[in-house]
């Protein structure tokens, strides 16, 4: 891990001041360095989406500036943050079993604090549960208030008291430190929340509305980071083709895109995620002639079928859906398409579910998501009363990935012989003998030419599989 600790802006702005809360924790990291000679660690756990590796940057970026070092053993810290998310119910279920699984170090070393964090205690009954449940837990932060960090913790701390607020607030955050998972691919938020309320989602309620980050804050964050080496930035948002509407002086996602496409240096922008109901003609104008926008694009479908995504909420129907991609092939050819897909969604037919396998076959995907349908409490969707047996559910989620293999195969074929700019990642995980990377189209290519993350390489390709490309290294 590298510790870059960059500001993501000037101080505060629309956020309580943590000031005094910051100061009570660092007298109380102090001690604890002074009592054992070494200063405390924090163990950082990430659940989920994008949005929550960025939040758990901030979080651990904080944790560093109260006087914890991080550490990657749960078992030495004196501070374990765990970062949950709520988007299906196994998501919930693993994060709940990790928490259980710290009893026994709390056990081991009393005065160890778990504080648990994100989508999940955003939901009062998972507060409640953890509240009654897990007593060693000592404080629960929902995603909106993550930088109320250092007041939970200080209350923590000084009055030994547990803290389960389910606060909501609808604020922008600035100027919290950021420490930085890696040293040349950096995750940029523009905004927060969703107020799109897809009937099977829970994210508007946990995240909640959207609020968008300044267009100079945001500016300012990405030409740092360029300055700094990174040469990969992803902007995240839950809908980022709102971006702006909520400004006092509204500012469009292309309008943004196209500013930053303006700062100089060897860099690359991804974004995510688009709505299809939003996604417009002059984004993909902006990027057909951007310098930095990556030729890659996130459009989560969901459905093939118009009924089913009527009674998802989505306020698209198959037609707009393939305007959109039909005139981001045309403007910009060679662009790689990724996407969504919720198979098993309440009332869906078997020719409701060929109408997603048809889109799939129309649409092309470079790659796609796929994911069985998780009811979550309190959407409409839970409530439905056609939900789809289990069997159902999986023997079309075969049928979906048996499909999509099929088509991403043929697509990555379609790369074959041809040299493409790749991002190493260094050295892949599985085998010490191959390097991974990633192409300007977000695509795994595995070489044997050994390579540092954060280079660009050019690789020629020699084989392809649905999920990864195999090449050679031409030049570095
Ligand atoms: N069940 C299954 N998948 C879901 N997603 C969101 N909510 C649910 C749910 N309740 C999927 C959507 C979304 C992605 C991030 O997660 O496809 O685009
Ligand atoms: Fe969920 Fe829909 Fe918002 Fe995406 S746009 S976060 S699927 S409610």
């Amino acid at each position: 891990m590298v510790d870059k600790h960059l500001r993501s802006s000037d101080g505060p702005t629309g956020a309580v001041d943590m000031t005094p809360y910051i100061s009570v924790c660092r007298a109380h990291t102090e001690s604890l360095r002074a009592a054992r000679g070494a200063a405390p660690q924090c163990f950082v756990l990430t659940f989920g989406c994008q949005q929550n590796v960025a939040d758990s940057e901030k979080l651990a970026g904080m944790a560093v500036d109260i006087g914890y070092e991080i550490t990657d053993a749960p078992e030495q810290a004196d501070l374990i943050l765990v970062n949950t998310c709520a988007i299906r119910e196994h998501a919930e279920k693993r994060a709940l079993s990790i928490v259980g699984q710290y009893k026994h170090l709390k056990e081991k070393n009393p005065s160890l604090v778990i504080g648990v964090c994100g989508c999940m205690v955003a939901q009062e009954h998972r507060c409640e549960q953890l509240k009654r449940s897990y007593p060693y837990v000592s404080f629960v932060i929902p995603t909106s208030v993550i930088y109320r960090f250092p007041q939970y913790l200080a209350e923590t701390v000084t009055k030994g008291k547990r803290v389960f607020r389910a606060e909501e607030e609808h604020t922008v955050a600035e100027g919290l430190p950021i420490r930085r998972e890696s040293s040349y691919r950096a995750f940029v938020s523009i905004m927060y929340g969703c107020n799109n309320f897809c009937s099977y989602c829970i994210v508007p309620y946990v995240r909640g509305r959207e609020r968008s980050r300044a267009p100079e804050d945001v500016i300012r964050e990405v030409k740092t980071l360029v300055q700094a080496g990174y040469s990969d930035i992803t902007l995240l948002g839950q809908n980022v083709n709102s971006y702006g509407k909520d400004l006092e002086e509204p500012c469009s996602f292309a309008s943004l895109l196209r500013r930053l496409d303006g700062i100089e240096g060897d860099y690359i922008l991804h974004f995510m995620t688009s709505h299809p109901k939003d996604a417009t003609r002059e984004l993909i104008d902006v990027m057909a002639q951007s310098r930095h926008v990556a030729h890659s694009f996130h459009l989560p479908l969901q459905s093939g079928s118009d009924r089913i995504l009527s009674r998802m909420n989505r306020h698209y129907d198959r037609a707009k859906y393939l305007d959109i991609l039909d005139y981001m092939r045309e403007q910009i050819p060679g662009i790689a398409v990724t996407s969504d897909v919720i198979v098993g969604f309440p009332g869906e037919s078997e020719a409701d579910f060929e109408d997603t396998l048809s889109m799939l076959r129309r649409a092309r995907f470079d790659m796609i998501y796929s994911f069985i349908y998780s009811p979550r409490k309190g959407t409409p969707a839970a409530a439905m009363e056609d939900q789809i047996p289990r069997e159902v559910q999986n023997a079309r989620f075969d049928r979906l990935l048996a499909l999509q293999n099929e088509i991403s195969g043929e697509a990555n074929a379609l790369l074959v012989g041809s040299v493409q700019r790749v991002l190493s990642e260094g050295k892949s995980k599985n085998d010490a003998e191959t390097y991974t990377g990633r192409t300007a189209q977000n695509k795994i290519v595995f070489f044997k030419e050994p390579c540092p993350a954060g280079e660009w390489v050019s690789v020629h390709i020699d084989r392809a599989e649905a999920f990864a490309l195999h090449g050679t290294v031409i030049t570095k």
